[in-house]
């Protein structure tokens, strides 16, 4: 469904909507058009796929990707009516390179290759990958429908760089045993913080994401005791209650992923799943976080990663390794549907 509009209106009326900042008025004209975002400030479902691919040189490729933009809001359509209660959505982003070969110019502000860091032990790895299908729905069997059916239409386009299937555990929890996702922005706050206003004019309705995979090392981990790994979290690990201050260590991973500019805090929308093979002794956590401006997670990964002040770093990597690493931008769906074959 296109959702771009050009009409006579006045701003209130998307005040109304909560869409104020998504409408953009040309002011000779008095018209207004609105970028409809893809579906990223959505309420956390029980499954998800990661899909990252590169794309193969060749012309060819590149038609075949741009031709698959505006049809992708059909595929999810069709797969998703055949389940109401699903809740089926996909994302799709594209890496720096990607931007480039596909779309050219113009191109997003802020949009740049995953920076790798490097600190200690620590790394935050940079992976090839080129597309995100950030799949989501109530249940697995339609994230798997949709994936098989998009590898149908790009198949010969793409090569698969990651594919992770993830799964909701018990109350939201990762497999660290740690509820995962409480203090994630809700409704406005949402959207507000993850979908590009008028700071990049030519990219209203966009937003950013990064995603990483990460193994850990339960084993090690489970030899902590409680009390240690609620330091390490910031939270309690039963009841999900942030630690006081007076108790909370400066290294715990909700005081280095608070981000505060100008004495206003700036959030980021995660979903992050647990994935594994219980029979390889695989446990992983694959981070995914949806920002208006890639800056702010940069800064929670250099916090992380090299520590704030430096040295005083994440302790959950000391137990959690980062295999994967990539940065994309996720255009408005107004943007994809327009896209034009070439
Ligand atoms: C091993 C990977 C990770 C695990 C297991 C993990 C787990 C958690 C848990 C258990 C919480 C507390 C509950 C909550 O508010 O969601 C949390 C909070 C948070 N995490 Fe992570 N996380 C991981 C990686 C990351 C990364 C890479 C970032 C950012 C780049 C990040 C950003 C945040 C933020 C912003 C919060 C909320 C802090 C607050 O305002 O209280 N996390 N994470």
């Amino acid at each position: 469904m296109s959702i771009r509009r050009h009409q006579q209106i006045d701003h209130k009326g998307f005040q109304q909507f909560g869409l104020e900042h998504l409408a953009m008025i040309n002011p000779v004209a008095s018209e207004v058009s609105v970028s409809s975002p893809q579906p990223v400030a959505i309420p956390l479902t029980r499954a998800a796929i990661f899909l990252v691919m590169t794309i193969k040189p060749g012309a060819g490729n590149r038609t075949a990707i741009r031709s698959f933009c505006a049809d992708l809001s059909a595929l999810v359509r069709s797969v998703g009516f055949r389940e109401l209660e699903g809740s089926l959505s996909c994302v799709i982003g594209f890496g720096s390179e990607a931007w480039d070969h596909v779309f050219g110019q113009p191109r997003p502000a802020e949009l740049h290759k995953f920076h790798e860091i490097r600190a200690g032990k620590r790394h935050a790895v940079s992976t090839p990958g080129d597309m995100l299908f950030h799949i989501r729905a109530q249940r697995m069997d339609l994230c798997f429908e949709l994936a098989t059916r998009i590898m149908a239409r790009l198949g010969a386009a793409v090569s698969p760089a990651d594919e992770v299937h993830g799964f909701r555990f018990f109350d939201s929890r990762d497999l660290i045993g740690f509820v995962d996702g409480t203090e994630n922005p809700k409704g406005q706050e949402a959207i507000d913080a993850t979908i590009i206003g008028g700071e990049d004019p030519k990219f209203v309705g966009g937003s950013y994401v990064i995603v990483q995979k990460y193994l850990h090392d339960l084993a090690g981990w489970n030899k902590l005791p409680t009390e240690k790994q609620e330091h390490i979290v910031g939270r309690t690990k039963l009841t999900d209650v942030e630690l006081d201050d007076s108790v909370k260590p400066t290294y715990a991973h909700n005081a280095l992923t608070k981000i505060v500019e100008d004495g206003k805090e700036i959030k980021i929308l995660r979903d992050n799943m647990p994935f594994g093979h219980a029979g390889q002794g695989e446990f992983g956590t694959y981070f995914i976080g949806y920002s208006r401006s890639p800056r702010t997670m940069e800064q929670m990964l250099h916090n992380m990663f090299v520590g704030k002040p430096p040295g005083n770093y994440d302790r959950l990597l000391d137990f959690s390794r980062a295999v994967t690493g990539n940065l994309f931008f996720v255009p408005s769906a107004t943007f994809l549907e327009n896209v034009q074959s070439d």
